[in-house]
């Protein structure tokens, strides 16, 4: 975040308390919650568990050997008994529990009933493929029901789920899938975006050539007529055709609490991304009472989160957090400005929608887009908004209160990470006073802290960073592969606490404040991906010797990617070799990791040691006065782009 961002919410003074309407009819109406956990956490946590179907109730609730924790200790449960199973026998087996609606505009309404007999047939194809318990299946998906279905069909049997958003590209599926050793990889055909189609398959059978652990590939039929000639025999079957005669019936294999659910990658400050370890229990649990308390949910509401499935709010808040308490969840294929950019409102319309999840980065697009297109439908089912991924600006929460919620509406600002596997610091709505800005307190149960370079406490309304002191059902145990990785990520920084990688301030009131990451991890419309990854993208390029990558402000991604370039000798520069190098970075990692801007320069500032110094970057992207440059290993180069960037923007 920018400092003049930073200081905007700082200043920010306004406060709104949870509106009497609200309050009056929340689950949580008073603070004596927070008063509870914090005289006893692990019983809060217990408590919420014990909500849940267990085959086998545990032994113990926490086992704590920092950094490993283990909780519901000798507890047997199955992930997708607990988001259907559970409900058949009452009144919500003929519920909704997921309506979909095309981004052409089709619409299919799954029961819990539907799901149910969906889940079990994939599972039984998946058994009948030869997928085992504990064996990975890769997912490469749009937004479709059979992405829900998959991963509770993945559960069902015990086969953890490596769920890979499908805007990554083939070379980014291939890294994910060999990663985990997937055995299987469940596709389509393609998907619907902007009205045209993203061609999945394609880049699925780039990625497999590569990918010798994969023995068969399911695909789904979306879009019909352009993958039927690429089907390998033997190899790729078609998904309505396995689950074809599949019984609808298929046990629920009883899991320990600690058997992995799913690996979900992730950026972090190296060019490889990591598998986050979530297991069942825990995390389950977790999910299931974030979803419960923070967004008021009632048996009779429509709840919808904007999210991607790919990534882990699609995972925890419209998967395994809502079908655990039997909701119903609307999903949306496509993009919020197709046909029209009142495509959301008009959905919110159409399905009478309660509750709203969605990004700081899309409400910003909103505003921009102007208060003519939520005008234009009946907003007025909503109750709760919620936004997650990045930091909201003061200007687009109070939009958001005002323009979507009408003055009504509660919004929750959430704060967490794939890491944390739900919902960490947040308000409960119908308790805490709002301030725009701030995610404010830690959930119940949940202990956080700001703290300086040595790991002391700072004063209230000094900035630092943020860590969790004591452990969490959801959180991860650990990276796929890489146990050292773990450690030395999480847990080295700041001995026995977890450190999160984000900026923060608390105020007297004990409020949080997230200033964003302080590591080179960037927010780009609220993806996360890492600088370094792109800078490898980069230099697989011919033409590319050494490449920088940094996250510049933006009014409305929140971070652009602009990158600072050096070619080869002999190599000449020029707009087109940018636009390629563009188009680079889009076909290596996806489109949202495109850089908006290649700097071309002579070289890089580095410190005397050869670090690269992304700070001075940053620096000159957003035109601020240099910082200090006195380590720099010649002061010379930063002066040179500095001018020469200074004539790139106005050109
Ligand atoms: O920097 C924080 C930011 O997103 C990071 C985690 O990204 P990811 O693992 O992709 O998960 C995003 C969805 C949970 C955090 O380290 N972040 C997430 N939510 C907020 C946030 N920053 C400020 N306010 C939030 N509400």
């Amino acid at each position: 975040m920018d400092t003049a961002t930073i200081a905007s919410l700082l200043q920010e003074g306004r406060t709104f308390p949870p509106p009497e309407e609200f309050r009056r009819q929340a689950h949580i109406q008073d603070m004596r919650l927070y008063e509870e956990a914090r005289r006893d956490p692990v019983g809060f946590w217990e408590r919420g568990a014990a909500e849940l179907h267990w085959f086998r109730r545990w032994d113990k609730v926490l086992e704590w050997n920092p950094p490993y924790a283990q909780w519901f200790v000798g507890g047997k449960i199955n992930a997708s008994y607990n988001c259907i199973d559970r409900h058949l026998s009452t009144f919500r087996k003929n519920k909704a529990a997921i309506i979909w609606e095309g981004e052409p505009g089709e619409q299919r309404v799954l029961t819990y009933q539907d799901l149910y007999r969906e889940v079990c047939q994939l599972a039984n194809a998946l058994k009948a493929l030869g997928v085992k318990r504990g064996d990975r299946v890769t997912i490469y998906l749009p937004m479709v029901p059979e992405l829900p279905i998959a991963m509770l069909a993945c559960a069902r049997i015990g086969a953890p789920h490596s769920v890979v958003f499908g805007g990554f590209s083939a070379d980014a599926l291939r890294d994910r899938i060999q990663d985990a050793q997937a055995k299987v990889l469940i596709t389509a055909d393609g998907g619907y975006r902007r009205g045209g189609v993203v061609p999945l398959k394609r880049n699925a059978d780039e990625a497999v050539a590569q990918c010798p652990s994969i023995e068969k590939v399911i695909v789904v039929r979306r879009i019909g007529g352009i993958a039927e000639q690429t089907m390998q025999k033997g190899r790729d079957v078609w998904w309505h055709e396995v689950v074809q005669g599949q019984p609808g019936v298929c046990p629920a294999e009883p899991m320990d609490s600690e058997d992995l659910l799913f690996l979900l990658y992730t950026s972090g400050t190296t060019g490889k991304p990591k598998g986050i370890i979530h297991t069942t229990g825990g995390y389950l649990t977790h999910v299931y009472i974030t979803t419960k308390y923070i967004f008021d949910l009632k048996e009779e509401d429509t709840y919808w989160c904007t999210a991607d499935i790919g990534w882990v709010t699609g995972h925890s808040y419209i998967v395994y957090g809502p079908l655990a308490n039997g909701a119903t969840s609307v999903m949306y294929e496509g993009a919020p400005d197709y046909p029209d950019k009142d495509r959301f409102w008009a959905i919110v319309e159409k399905y009478r929608v309660n509750i709203l999840y969605t990004a700081p980065t899309a409400i910003r697009s909103f505003m921009r887009w102007g208060e003519e297109y939520p005008q234009r439908h009946d907003l007025s089912s909503l109750r709760l908004l919620g936004t997650v991924g990045e930091p909201i600006n003061p200007e687009a929460w109070v939009w958001y209160w005002k323009h979507i919620g009408g003055g009504r509406c509660p919004i929750v600002d959430t704060w967490w990470q794939t890491e944390t596997g739900g919902i960490l610091i947040t308000p409960l709505p119908g308790v805490v006073t709002l301030k725009p800005g701030s995610a404010t307190l830690p959930f119940p149960g949940v202990e956080a802290e700001v703290v300086d370079e040595r790991g002391n406490p700072v004063p209230p309304g000094q900035g630092g960073y943020l860590v969790l002191t004591r452990p969490w059902p959801g959180m991860l145990r650990g990276i796929y592969g890489d146990p050292q990785r773990y450690t030395q990520t999480y847990w080295s920084r700041f001995p026995g606490r977890y450190f999160t990688g984000d900026g923060a301030k608390k105020d007297a009131d004990g409020y949080f404040w997230l200033l964003g990451r302080v590591d080179d991890v960037i927010k780009v419309s609220a993806h996360r991906l890492s600088t370094m990854e792109i800078e490898s993208a980069l230099v697989d390029h011919p033409c590319v010797a050494e490449a920088a990558a940094i996250g510049k402000n933006h009014e409305v991604k929140g971070e652009a990617v602009v990158v600072f370039v050096t070619v080869k000798e002999g190599v000449k520069t020029s707009p087109q070799l940018a636009q390629e190098l563009q188009a680079h970075v889009a076909r290596k990692i996806g489109a949202i990791a495109r850089p908006d801007q290649v700097i071309f320069t002579s070289a890089l500032p580095k410190t005397r040691s050869g670090k690269i110094m992304r700070r001075l970057l940053r620096d000159i992207a957003e035109g601020r006065a240099l910082g200090d440059i006195t380590t720099l290993e010649s002061p010379g180069v930063i002066e040179a782009l500095k001018e020469q960037y200074g004539e790139e923007r106005e050109m």
